[in-house]
């Protein structure tokens, strides 16, 4: 466990100092296999073996929401090949990976449309949260096929079809019910966003819920990232002044 000075991280900052919930763009796999002569797909591995360690050290230092972004709606336009790999992973991983979150007590949510990933992988996703659903440890949300302009799309039709069938009343639409519709329901906005690999752009991620998170970029690539460097972005997180549009 990464250390901070001669004591854990955590043990110095205070509990309301630490994150309820933390995003993840886990990006920057393609260009740490490139500096290596690799194929993207090996970053991609090395990214997922990341995303094992900072998803258990998450939980062990009591963060109570993780988001990860894993795949977008728009990375579907990558090479075919480079698109393949990465769903071969997945697979493998809610094989072997997700059945080790169990002994960490963690919930496994997918949050995306599942639709268009094979029989397989969708069968597995639903294994994964089916057998998770009665814990009680950190909730980690897997964003797969998400974008959060889809998600927007598909409450707003959802919304529409409930005014329709009169269970919802158009007076009745507010904040709150707006993020009732969304993948992310009954959970606490993301107080902290990560980008790790020095692009400052939200790429889709969780457009709606982060109207006032705290962002921290870092230059490190997903697949380089290290618990100290989580610890660094809490450092950061817990200096910021978050005042909401208030003094
Ligand atoms: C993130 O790494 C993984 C996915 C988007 C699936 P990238 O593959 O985007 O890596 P870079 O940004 O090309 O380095
Ligand atoms: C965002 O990264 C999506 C994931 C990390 C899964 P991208 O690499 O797809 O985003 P852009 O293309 O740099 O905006
Ligand atoms: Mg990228």
């Amino acid at each position: 466990m990464a250390l901070f000075g001669k004591k854990k991280k955590t043990e110095v900052l205070s509990e309301s100092a630490l994150p309820v919930h933390i995003g993840i763009i886990m990006d920057g796999n393609g260009r740490w296999a490139k500096k290596r002569g690799l194929p993207r797909k090996a970053g991609h591995s090395a990214g997922a073996k990341t995303f094992r360690k900072i998803t258990r050290y998450c939980s062990d230092i009591g963060i109570k929401y993780l988001t990860v972004y894993a795949f977008s709606t728009e990375n579907w336009k990558r090479p075919e090949d480079e698109v393949s790999s990465l769903m071969k992973l997945f697979k493998s991983y809610l094989e072997e990976a997700l059945a080790d979150f169990k002994d960490d007590s963690i919930v496994v949510k997918f949050i995306g449309d599942k639709a268009p990933f094979d029989e397989a992988l969708r069968n597995l996703m639903i294994e994964n949260e089916e057998s998770s659903k009665d814990r009680d440890g950190m909730v980690l949300n897997i964003a797969m096929n998400y974008g959060s302009r889809d998600e927007i799309v598909r409450a707003v039709k959802n919304i529409c079809s409930d005014v329709q069938n009169g269970s919802v009343l158009p007076e009745n639409i507010d904040e709150q019910l707006i993020s009732d519709y969304l993948y992310t329901s009954g959970q606490p906005d993301p107080d902290l966003i990560i980008r790790p690999s020095g692009e400052h752009r939200i790429s889709n991620f969780l457009l709606w819920q982060s109207a006032y998170t705290e962002f921290v970029i870092m230059n490190k690539l997903w697949p380089d990232f290290e618990t100290s460097d989580l610890d660094e972005a809490l450092e950061i997180y817990s200096q910021r002044n978050r005042r909401y549009g208030g003094v």
